[in-house]
């Protein structure tokens, strides 16, 4: 029998117990897929004494994950505690400057110190892996890494967090608003008690960072992302934009434009039959447009115990059978540092709800604001309402330059008849 790699797991929660159970049912599949076995040397979380779904009581138990980096015993290191930093970031470092590879699913991680992390991997040969981190079941990383290699990209754009996915429809199909829904999603288990990492755009930014890093050869650049999140998004946003023929997503789009790479985490308006209109529920999707093979659509499961897992233990194959590779594809010395493309270059149609008393010559200011910034219109619409009470406009433009739809906002919201600050959302066509 060939020699088994040993593997310790740091973190037996959601996706580490995922992870202990594929590896001790499938392990005949995945010895003879491999040419040699995968074995759990040892493992370690917070709690000792906690059922974690898989019999472990016949594996090493180490009180301190970090001690995993130096044990003799393990080949490679399967961090799933999660957080930027603490004890998984050092956990994988050691581990990587002592040459051992680590699998990680940690994405908060990967998009702030994934290249110094790189750097130490290349050190000392060991392998940093983490396919886990974006778009959980999904396999993005190798579809970008490998299969879509040989093509450059004009796009990327991806449904990449489940919780807002799920928010947003279970908002529509349900009709309510979205802090009941929140509600209704943290008692499910669905959302986080603090669930701005994910409502708040974030953890797309995250995800986003780390394959913007891979499509365009650059390091992976967290700070360069415009981020807005889906709290100001309501149940009248989405019934207009149903009438106009959208649906409202979250998404993460990472393009190569003439002023550089565009990055921006947005709730954004896509055709309601258009691919990523009709993901729905907890599911990602990321649709890829390369120049060779044209537009390449992934869907499935995001996040969960069995795809998490299921990528996670994808990688820890990939160590076994002993596949080389770059983290972020190319060496860290050769990503590029590419110009960031500001907001205010974006160039795309808008809706715009405005809630204003009605009365003779508002839609004359609208629009004369409109002219003045030289944005044109595409439709309009009005619904009846009860008198006295303000009314919703709504309008959507043409492509327009955003700097010029922020200046008419910002005349808008100082109209006397315009009651609330104008709701813009950003219409992307795929
Ligand atoms: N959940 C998903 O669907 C999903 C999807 C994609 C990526 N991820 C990523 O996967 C990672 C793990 O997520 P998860 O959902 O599995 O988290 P989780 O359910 O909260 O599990 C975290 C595990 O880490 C252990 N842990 C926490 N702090 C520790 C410490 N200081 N020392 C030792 N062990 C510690 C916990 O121990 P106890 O069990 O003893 O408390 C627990 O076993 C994160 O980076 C996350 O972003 C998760």
């Amino acid at each position: 029998m060939s020699t088994p790699l040993k593997v310790g797991i740091a973190g037996l929660g959601t996706v580490g117990g995922g992870t202990l159970k594929i590896l001790s049912e499938h392990a005949d599949m995945l010895a003879a897929r491999c040419g040699r076995p995968v074995v759990i040397s040892a493992i370690s979380a917070r709690t000792r004494n906690k059922d974690r779904g898989v019999d472990v009581s016949k594996i090493r138990w180490l009180d301190n994950p970090v001690s995993m980096a130096t044990d003799p015993e393990i080949d490679a290191v399967v961090e799933l505690i999660g957080g930027a930093d603490g004890v998984a970031r050092e956990l994988v470092e050691k581990a990587l400057q002592n040459g051992k590879s680590v699998v990680t699913a940690n994405k908060a991680l990967i998009a702030h110190h994934g290249i110094a992390l790189a750097m130490m991997a290349e050190k000392t040969g060991a392998l940093l892996a983490f396919e886990a981190a974006v778009a959980g079941g999904i396999p993005i990383i190798k579809a970008l890494r490998d299969g879509l290699a040989a093509n450059r990209f004009r796009r990327i754009i991806g449904i990449l967090n489940g919780t807002c996915n799920y928010i947003l429809t279970s908002m529509w199909e349900t009709k309510r608003s979205f802090d009941d829904v929140l509600k209704e999603a943290q008692a499910k288990g669905y959302a986080e008690a603090e669930p701005s990492f994910d409502v708040d755009g974030i953890d797309t930014a995250h995800k986003l960072a780390i394959l913007t890093s891979l499509a365009y050869g650059c390091a992976p650049a967290i700070d360069k992302i415009y981020v807005e999140g889906i709290r100001r998004v309501s149940l009248r946003d989405m019934e207009f934009a149903a009438e106009l023929g959208y649906s409202i997503k979250l998404l993460g789009i990472a393009s190569q434009t003439e002023h550089g790479i565009e990055q921006r985490v947005h709730p954004c308006m896509v055709h309601k039959e258009s691919p990523l209109g009709t993901v729905h529920g907890v599911f990602n999707a990321i649709l890829t447009e390369g120049d060779a093979v044209g537009t390449v659509l992934f869907e499935g499961r995001g996040a969960g115990a069995g795809p998490t897992a299921s990528s996670v233990v994808a990688d820890i194959m990939d160590i076994a059978r002993g596949v080389a590779y770059k983290p972020f594809t190319l060496p860290v010395a050769s990503l590029a540092k590419l110009p960031f493309y500001g907001m205010e270059n974006l160039r795309c149609s808008y809706y715009l709800r405005l809630s204003v008393i009605d009365k003779p010559g508002v839609l004359a200011e609208v629009t004369s604001i409109f002219k003045k910034e030289q944005i044109s219109l595409r439709s309009f619409l009005q619904h009846s309402h009860k008198p006295g009470e303000p009314v919703n406009l709504v309008l959507t433009t043409h492509d327009t330059q955003e700097s010029s739809m922020l200046h008419a906002i910002d005349a808008m919201a100082k109209l006397e008849s315009v009651k609330e600050k104008p709701y813009m959302i950003r219409i992307e066509n795929l």
